[in-house]
């Protein structure tokens, strides 16, 4: 197969993973659409959306899943892990045991994706709600926050703000670029 022609359209699939409410659905309808709504309706099972960018001379497409943070939708979870190429982790800077919880769902995710290389695959942790912060000290510490990344193997960080749009389209690229990295 002529590999100039595949190279042209990758399709990178990435998993939003993280408790309820941290803003899994915010952060992907701003990405995405350029939305934000205050009122929370929580996700039931998983939907994708997809979006096109450009990272340095590839056209990617990223299929974005978005999944529940509720427990009990948690079974759903090996049927749309597969053949991810990037997992997004997020948790509320405002709430620790969001924090707290992200060794579950890093431990889930990488046992229930049938990971060919789990040590080498690329995950992204986003810090979201920054706005809600009042620039005192934040709840989360984030010295704590480094060491649980670098303890991951260095997992790329980014505080972000689906309601400001604060660095979300960066997080995002991040994400693209390491699954491009990793396919
Ligand atoms: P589940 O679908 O239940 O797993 O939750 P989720 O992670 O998808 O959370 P969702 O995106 O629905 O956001 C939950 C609530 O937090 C909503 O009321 C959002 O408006 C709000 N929210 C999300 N992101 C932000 C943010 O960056 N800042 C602020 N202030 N509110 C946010
Ligand atoms: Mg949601």
């Amino acid at each position: 197969m002529d590999t100039s022609l595949r190279r042209k359209r990758t399709l990178l699939k990435v998993i939003l993973l993280g408790d309820c409410g941290v803003g899994k659905t915010a952060l992907m309808n701003q990405y995405v659409y350029k939305k934000f709504s205050e009122h929370y309706k929580s996700t039931i099972g998983a939907d994708f959306v997809t979006k096109e960018l450009q990272v340095e001379d590839k056209t990617v497409t990223l299929q974005i899943w978005d999944t529940a943070g509720q427990e009990k939708f948690q079974s759903l979870g090996s049927a749309f892990y597969r053949g991810a190429d990037c997992c997004v982790l997020v948790y509320d800077v405002n709430a620790p045991r969001t924090f707290d919880a992200l060794n579950t769902w890093h431990d889930d995710f990488s046992r229930q994706a049938d990971l060919n290389n789990p040590e080498a695959f690329p995950f992204v942790l986003l810090g979201n709600k920054i706005d809600l912060h009042d620039g005192q000290n934040l709840t989360v510490v984030e010295e704590k926050v480094k060491e649980w990344c670098e303890g991951r193997g260095n997992i790329p960080y980014f505080q972000t703000s689906a309601k400001q749009n604060y660095n979300v389209e960066e997080a995002f690229l991040c994400v693209a670029k390491i699954a491009l990295e990793n396919e």
